[in-house]
């Protein structure tokens, strides 16, 4: 092989004959980081399951009230949020594990805002001078002569202007701070604020930098959705912990290079707890579900099948409630869902993911005020012709080996962060985005200050788009899933496929970015500015 960068992971696998092989040895090296001892991982299944109830996180209230920075007559809320190291208790019989959490708490606090009243929000790294996860100097934006510990504040799914959108290389250090406004002028829904710093995104991340920020609206209040004790936020991630009930990161096999390409570990926490339990009434209850993991797809179902109903997805309402009984949630997507208890008086209901235990509810036998029916509509979808567009992007996601089949960087459209701006929509303008997934994995694909629609995804020869870039179906058109019919801003891109969405660029002008969500993909390249211009 003479340039192996330039080898396509699927090429090199479908020329080795090696896809099985590939598939089934995803496990990292599990040794060690920080110390020179190795840690050896902890078999979560071995924890009792359901002994901790789930945790609710805070929800903020404003330290100030400051003028806003575009109509300085009204005053809107500040907050002041520091990320803090501090330790967290995983589990009634793990010690407390050594945690990055905004306000000190893993998740952090929720924020919640009303549609269209801006908020400030002061972000101050208060970190220690020290990382304590392994960092991949190969990394860009990342390397030996970078500050270790940095950190910079994104709200994911927020339409913000550019100087407040926590770009990438926008990061700060220990000491100092950052104030961010957000606008909210948005329609209601369920956003999350995490960290995005360059080239170590994954590793904040991991340690527990992220928290929930809720955007509430009139259209909303007036569903009558169950609200207070009756409305539950579900932050799911997985880790992997060593025996001392301490966070591990795995690591390559590979000292110079420790970066992995994927994170599965066995241990579930919703809300900062392994497998709690949640006391319920027989009645409604809306969850707000956020998958914050750095690179686990969650499969939600009950363990008895019982139906749910999704009635939002990342940019808020769906048109009209839609019944399932499996919940996939990629890496940033955000589901707003009812489940109904009124007929599990006294039950116990396990909610799974693929072979994992997330959560457990306890149904009590009375419920403690009346229950109003659901509505059966809720907030207009209208879909976007595709006859809006002005113009098509075709956007290629492809993995690269090398000689030993390991992966090395993740690529969008052949590009690297450092290349030239190439995505540059026109402020106002209707774009489609056709993203060719090249690879054999599911990539979450997310654009920053924007909403979009999900078109379609379609079967597409691979081997042929690889080598002449000609892109030949080979199979017809797959509408979006019933709860992928509202407004989006992650949707997954899946292996051998076509996926296109329809995105207006409303909002502000200047530099934004686009990445997979996949942390570890993120962090290796997998990450492309874009800019919206002035429209000629
Ligand atoms: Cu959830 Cu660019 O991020
Ligand atoms: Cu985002
Ligand atoms: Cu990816």
């Amino acid at each position: 092989m003479k340039n192996q960068l330039l080898v396509n992971r699927r090429e090199f696998l479908y020329m080795t004959g090696a896809l099985s092989a590939a598939l089934s040895t995803s496990s990292a090296h599990l040794v060690a980081q920080d110390t020179p001892s190795v840690r050896r991982p902890l078999d979560a299944s071995s924890l009792a399951q359901f002994v901790d109830p789930l945790p609710m996180p805070e929800v903020l209230q404003p330290d100030e009230f400051r003028p806003s920075p575009v109509d300085s007559a009204t005053k809107i809320a500040f907050y002041r949020v520091a990320m803090r190291e501090a330790e967290a208790k995983l589990h009634r019989d793990l010690k407390p594990a050594r945690i990055w959490g905004f306000n000190a708490t893993l998740p952090g606090p929720t924020i919640e805002a009303r549609s269209g009243q801006g908020v400030l929000v002061e972000w101050v790294n208060q970190l220690p001078p020290s990382h304590f996860l392994p960092i991949d100097h190969t990394l860009a934006g990342a390397e030996p002569d970078q500050p270790r510990v940095r950190a910079v504040v994104h709200l994911h799914g927020g339409r913000v202007p550019p100087e407040s959108d926590g770009f990438p290389e926008h990061w700060f250090v220990p000491g100092k701070s950052s104030v961010c406004f957000y606008p909210n002028h948005q329609d209601a829904t369920t956003l999350w604020y995490h960290d995005h710093a360059m080239g170590i995104n994954r590793l904040n991340a991991y340690a527990g930098l992220f928290g929930l920020y809720l955007i509430r609206d009139s259209v909303e209040n007036d569903l009558g959705l169950p609200t207070g004790k009756y409305e539950v936020p579900l932050i799911l991630f997985d880790r992997q912990l060593d025996r001392d009930g301490q966070l591990l990161y795995p690591v390559s096999a590979d000292p110079k290079h420790p970066w992995v390409p994927e994170v599965f570990a066995d241990a579930l926490l919703v809300n900062g707890k392994i497998a709690p339990y949640c006391e319920v009434e027989p009645r409604p209850y809306r969850l707000r579900i956020l998958n914050a993991a750095n690179g686990r797809f969650f499969h939600l179902a009950f363990a008895n099948q019982m139906p749910f109903q999704q009635i939002g997805s990342d940019q808020g309402l769906l048109a009209a409630p839609v019944t399932m009984k499996r919940l996939t949630l990629a890496p940033g997507e955000r589901a707003d869902v009812i489940v109904d208890f009124s007929a599990n008086a006294g039950d116990r209901l396990v909610l799974t993911s693929d072979h994992l235990q997330a959560i457990q509810f306890r149904v009590t036998q009375k419920s403690s005020v009346p229950v109003v029916a659901m509505p059966q509509s809720l907030r207009p979808v209208a879909r976007m012709p595709e006859a809006d567009s002005v113009k098509t992007r075709e956007l290629l996601l492809e993995e690269t080996v090398d000689a030993a089949d390991n992966p090395t960087i993740m690529l969008l459209d052949r590009k690297r962060w450092m290349d030239p701006v190439s995505e540059d929509p026109a402020l106002g303008s209707t774009e489609i985005w056709s993203i060719v997934n090249g690879t054999d994995d599911s990539h979450p694909i997310h654009l920053h200050m924007v909403r979009f629609q999900v078109l379609d995804r379609r079967n597409f020869f691979v081997m042929n788009y690889l080598r002449k870039r000609e892109l030949k179906f080979t199979g017809p058109p797959v509408p979006p899933d019933p709860n992928e019919m509202g407004w989006k801003d992650t949707v997954r891109a899946e292996p051998g496929m076509v996926t296109r969405i329809i995105v207006r660029f409303d909002g502000y002008l200047g530099r934004y970015v686009w990445h997979c969500h996949i942390l570890e993909h993120g962090d290796n390249e997998m990450m492309r500015p874009f800019e919206v211009i002035p429209a000629r």
